[in-house]
């Protein structure tokens, strides 16, 4: 009777085993592997759209070679991630497809604009900071290949935070108007920030932990980022747009409660730069088409 394996499969997995991509997975962790690790795939890729604008305009070329390998580096995660969404059974072109139609997701923090050099920094330090959080939890991972993957993935993001340390560092104690294109970018990210590690669902309740796809809570992880990092970006001179921020006597992290429906609706593709990204990614994926149909027989 399937409920008795799955019941096994989860006693294993729940006490920290792992399986491998052969071993027998129950279908709706097959399922919740897909959508999670393929809206990861979706992310890395995404994320490189804000980023690519500033190769061009970035100031001495230091920084470009800096910002050109961390870009070349997301892309090569995203290929890597999708290949394991490929070996559970989703292809690659089709994680592609849903990705461009809108059926799939990425992450809240790439449907924002950039405006400024400081962003390229704000992003390198504090987005890849949030993420490297939630990644080092998936070295953990039931499924084997993922964490795996994090291995390869947590190493090239800490070269990302070191990067945009030192280009944050290089502007707070550069000029004032560098200073400020600093602050102005750390008050408009804090928001999505905020919102990156989801809702504060309980460990208990979050069936990617129940599953130990994830073996962190929501707010656990937000906890982490902002005992990390708010005392660094205060150190620094800098302030952050919550008056209510500050660590309790008991080492929490009290805050403003975020607008959680605006994170939603920025992740079903109602943020403010959404769409433009959706259709740069859908340019670039009718451009190379003629690539796929040369190269894959079964695709001509
Ligand atoms: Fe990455
Ligand atoms: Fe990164």
């Amino acid at each position: 009777m399937s409920d008795a394996r799955t019941a096994e499969f989860l006693e294993f997995v729940q006490a920290g085993g792992q399986v491998e991509t052969d071993d027998w997975l129950p279908d709706e962790y097959r399922k919740r592997l897909i959508k999670f690790i393929e809206m990861h795939g979706n992310s890395e890729l995404m994320g490189v759209l804000p980023e690519r604008d500033w190769i061009l305009r970035a100031p001495t070329l230091q920084r470009k070679l800096a910002l050109t390998a961390k870009i070349q580096d997301e892309v090569g995660h995203c290929q890597l991630i999708y290949r394991v969404v490929e070996d559970l059974g989703k292809p690659r072109a089709q994680c592609l497809d849903d990705l461009i139609s809108g059926k799939s997701k990425f992450h809240n923090v790439f449907h924002y604009p950039t405006k400024s050099w400081g962003d390229v920094g704000v992003i390198a330090w504090l987005v890849d900071a949030a993420a490297i959080i939630s990644q080092k939890a998936l070295l953990k991972c039931s499924y084997a290949p993922y964490a795996r993957v994090m291995k390869k993935v947590c190493w090239e993001e800490s070269f990302h935070i070191l990067h945009g340390r030192d280009t944050v560092l290089a502007m707070v104690t550069g000029t004032p108007e560098q200073f400020e294109l600093v602050q102005e970018a750390v008050t408009r990210w804090w928001e999505p920030l905020m919102h990156f590690h989801g809702t504060p669902i309980a460990a208990e309740e979050d069936p990617m932990v129940h599953w130990r796809i994830k073996s962190q809570g929501n707010e656990d992880a937000r906890q982490q980022f902002l005992d990390g990092y708010v005392p660094q970006i205060r150190e620094l001179g800098l302030e952050l747009p919550d008056p209510k921020l500050r660590r309790n006597d008991e080492g929490v992290w009290e805050y403003t409660e975020p607008d959680w429906e605006k994170l939603t609706a920025v992740v079903t593709g109602h943020g403010p730069a959404s769409q433009e990204r959706l259709a740069f990614r859908r340019l670039s994926r009718a451009e190379v088409d003629w690539v796929s149909k040369a190269m894959l027989p079964e695709a001509a």
